[in-house]
């Protein structure tokens, strides 16, 4: 049924119709331009001459190529000129009823070979598909803004979508320089799903009082690697976006814990502090400029070190931290038991400072705790028991901080804040593995290209150690009581198998 596409039909020519159309036709596809709003159409060509040629200014393209490109778009006024198309993709309005009533509109102008694609982010791609008479040519299309920049799609398939159709739309997102994803029609699809660990993660810390917003942004950004914190992210976004997101997705999948938004955002959202493009949302904006970024916690002056026993769940961490701690010029106790003077320094994976200082039999206001799964080369997360001295606090602050590596000290938290926070990312990666909305690698490549995590979720679980995660949402759940953290069953079954995130399943059959 699907066939190579040459003419597509774009109706909707806004932020995301005028980007496909770029792509589309700079990779040699004629297009034709639709929008329900009267010149429209006419000014998305006339925008996009304006942007090929300051492609063409910086060098970047060609000046024949952006002729090429712009004799390829064709606006046009009636959507019976659509007729012809070997494709049509739809960017128009995000509403169920307008997206069903424009494909059965379509359905009676393209001739029968004709695919549909929808460029829907949050709707279902079967509930838009299935007014039509012919479901199976209805996929979703799924790019992200800004379009030429993020070079991802997703490709949806529906209960009904035949799967050419589905083919013929991956290889026309890589004749246009993308990396096409393909997903089972599932809230949020790849990305959006994905995404959710991150952002409710972090505000659950946030809510639990764990660190304050500077802190957890700067943990996550220095030492766990991600491009923005979260709540930096979400000002970018902005709550009126992304907070119904949150909550569009959490009950789609019928209030799984996975997904339980925050009544931060809710009240925040509700007060109008949306985030950089009203000047407030988790920080403060001046011209678009964050004009009250928090500080990195002070270094204490500490006269005298005390001695630091150290305390670690296995060898290999015992002989990098005993190391690490040397090196900065602290005398360490070899003995199984910590003296009266000393600082007790565990480090643990999942459970919280107290558990630790319990589990260890040493003494909780002397217990300090330290986060090991982030590179202690960028930055170091320290931990305390609700009984912690200040005098040790700062003792490990000071020791932790000479070689000018940042140090920040939060309060007792199952996870500290990376380990939970990667271990809910790879964790949900996983569970989207397990129920088969997408292979591994496409998941991957989904979530690096379209979320800039420096890795894919699944990639990065097998660098942290899966069993180490495993061991990590144990805890968590065991101490918290909440199937939020139950691991998924693709982690746990790898991780005790010791095989890679990324290990696909032979079929049944
Ligand atoms: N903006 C994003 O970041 C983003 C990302 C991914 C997907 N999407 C999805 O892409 C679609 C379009 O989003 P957008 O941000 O480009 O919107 P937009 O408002 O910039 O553009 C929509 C265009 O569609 C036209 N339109 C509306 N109803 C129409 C109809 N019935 N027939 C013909 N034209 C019609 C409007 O005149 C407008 O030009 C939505 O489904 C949205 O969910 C948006």
């Amino acid at each position: 049924m699907a066939r190579s596409i040459q003419i597509m039909g774009l109706v909707g020519t806004g932020v995301m119709g005028a980007g496909i159309a770029q792509i589309a036709a700079q990779a040699g596809v004629e297009v034709r331009l639709f929008d329900a709003r009267e010149g429209a159409a006419q000014a998305a060509r006339d925008n996009l001459a304006g942007t090929f040629a300051k492609l063409v200014a910086k060098g970047k393209i060609t000046q024949a190529s952006a002729d090429a490109a712009l004799a390829l778009l064709k606006p046009v006024t009636r959507i019976e000129e659509l007729a012809g198309c070997d494709m049509v993709v739809e960017a128009i309005v995000e509403n169920l009823d307008v997206k069903r009533g424009l494909l059965t509109q379509l359905e009676g102008i393209v001739d029968a070979e004709c695919i549909l694609a929808t460029n829907t982010s949050s709707l279902s791609v079967s509930a838009i598909a299935t007014a039509c008479q012919h479901p199976e040519r209805v996929a979703g299309f799924h790019f992200f803004n800004p379009v030429p920049l993020m070079k991802v799609v997703e490709v949806i398939d529906g209960i009904a979508t035949e799967p050419a159709v589905s083919d013929a739309l991956l290889d026309l997102a890589k004749r246009m320089g993308h990396t096409g994803v393909r997903a089972q029609d599932t809230p949020g699809f790849i990305v959006n799903h994905a995404g959710r660990a991150y952002g409710t993660e972090a505000l659950k810390i946030l809510g639990e009082g764990v660190a304050p917003k500077g802190d957890v942004d700067r943990i996550l950004r220095e030492g766990a690697g991600f491009r923005m914190g979260p709540l930096e992210l979400f000002d970018l976004t902005a709550l009126d976006v992304s907070h119904p997101v949150m909550e569009s997705i959490y009950t789609q999948f019928y209030h799984d814990p996975r997904y339980r938004p925050s009544p931060l955002t809710r009240q925040m959202l509700v007060a109008g502090r949306v985030g950089r493009k009203v000047g407030q949302g988790f920080y403060r904006y001046e011209n678009g400029q964050m004009v009250d970024a928090p500080q990195p916690q002070p270094v204490p002056t500490v006269e005298q070190l005390p001695p630091v026993w150290v305390m670690s769940e296995n060898a290999g961490d015992q002989q990098k931290l005993v190391a690490l701690v040397k090196a900065l010029g602290a005398r360490v106790e070899e003995g199984e038991r910590p003296s009266d003077e000393a600082l007790c320094l565990i480090a643990p994976y999942g459970d919280d400072a107290t558990t630790a200082a319990t589990c260890f039999g040493v003494d909780a206001a002397r217990t300090v705790c330290i986060d090991l799964l982030t590179d202690l080369s960028r930055h170091r997360t320290l931990m305390m028991t609700p009984a912690t001295r200040p005098d040790m606090r700062d003792a490990a602050h000071a020791l932790f901080a000479r070689d000018g590596v940042g140090v920040t000290v939060i309060r007792d938290s199952v996870g500290f804040v990376a380990q939970r926070v990667l271990a809910m990312v790879v964790n949900l990666a996983c569970d989207i593995a397990q129920q088969q909305i997408a292979s591994p690698e496409d998941i991957d490549q989904a979530v690096r290209l379209g979320l800039g995590y420096p890795q894919g979720p699944l990639a990065w679980g097998d660098s942290l150690g899966p069993r180490r995660l495993l061991t990590i949402l144990e805890r968590m759940v065991d101490m918290t009581g909440d199937p939020r953290y139950r691991p998924s069953p693709w982690l746990r079954r790898r991780a005790q198998l010791g095989l890679s995130l990324r290990q696909a399943e032979p079929s049944a059959v």
